[in-house]
């Protein structure tokens, strides 16, 4: 599918869940940010070594930072794209209306006690990014990601604290995206409450409406 999407919504609302099986069933390029700067802390490149403090502080990392690697990473690809966790501010989202056409912008709402739970509980893979949760998708051998082998680990960022402060941050700098992709007509707010199949099927049917 050719679509040019952005997927938006507070810490731990679905977005890299979904997103991995928005990709399996509609071939879309996924990007993202979260993923790319977590590679870069790991791999200890410049970007990485940015972008750690403000991530483990629970802020944004600078914006033309991340828009750069977007704007690197969209290079020549072409047909439908899914855009996890960018923009993440109004001028991310200026700047990335130069060079990228978002057609929908895919809004998941969740009710902040339940996020607390899905992040302080999360397990990622080291190896393929996928997303676990202890209690509401555990991995089938503890600790083995499912899909590749890899070890799962609990990300820096997912203790209470952290979690507070990127809670904190998205009500300040990335909650007014809804309005702005509203305003532009191409907002569709998504239940991101319920069983994670659930909350797939609403989000695949708004995609499919176009
Ligand atoms: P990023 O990695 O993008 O973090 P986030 O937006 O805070 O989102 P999360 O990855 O925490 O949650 P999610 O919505 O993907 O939920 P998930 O599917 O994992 O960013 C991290 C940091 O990088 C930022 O704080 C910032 O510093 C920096 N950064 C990234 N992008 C940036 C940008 N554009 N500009 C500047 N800085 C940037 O689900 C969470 C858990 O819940 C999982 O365990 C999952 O299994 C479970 N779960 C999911 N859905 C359900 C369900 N329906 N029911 C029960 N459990 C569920």
């Amino acid at each position: 599918m050719d679509l040019r999407i952005v997927l938006l919504g507070p810490p731990g609302s679905g977005k890299g869940t979904q997103t991995e099986r928005l990709v399996e069933e509609f071939g879309f390029t996924k990007i993202s940010t979260g993923d790319l700067l977590r590679e870069a802390v790991r791999n200890g490149t410049p970007l990485g070594k940015e972008a750690k403090g403000y991530m483990d502080a629970g802020k944004l990392v600078p914006d033309d930072l991340v828009v750069g690697l977007i704007k690197e990473k969209l290079e020549g690809v072409k047909g439908g794209v899914l855009l996890d966790g960018f923009p993440r501010s109004l001028e991310q989202a200026k700047k990335l209306e130069e060079f990228f056409h978002v057609e929908m912008a895919v809004d998941l709402d969740v009710d902040q006690e339940v996020l607390i739970k899905r992040l302080t509980e999360r397990r990622s893979c080291r190896k393929c990014n996928a997303v676990f949760h202890l209690e509401f998708n555990p991995p089938k051998v503890p600790g083995i990601c499912d899909k590749c082998g890899g070890e799962l680990y609990q990300r820096s960022d997912d203790t209470e604290k952290v979690v507070r402060e990127r809670f904190a941050t998205y009500t300040e700098r990335t909650a007014p995206l809804t309005e702005y992709y509203r305003q532009k007509g191409v907002l569709r707010s998504v239940d991101g409450m319920g069983p994670i199949d659930e909350v797939y099927k609403r989000i695949a049917d708004v995609v499919r409406e176009g």
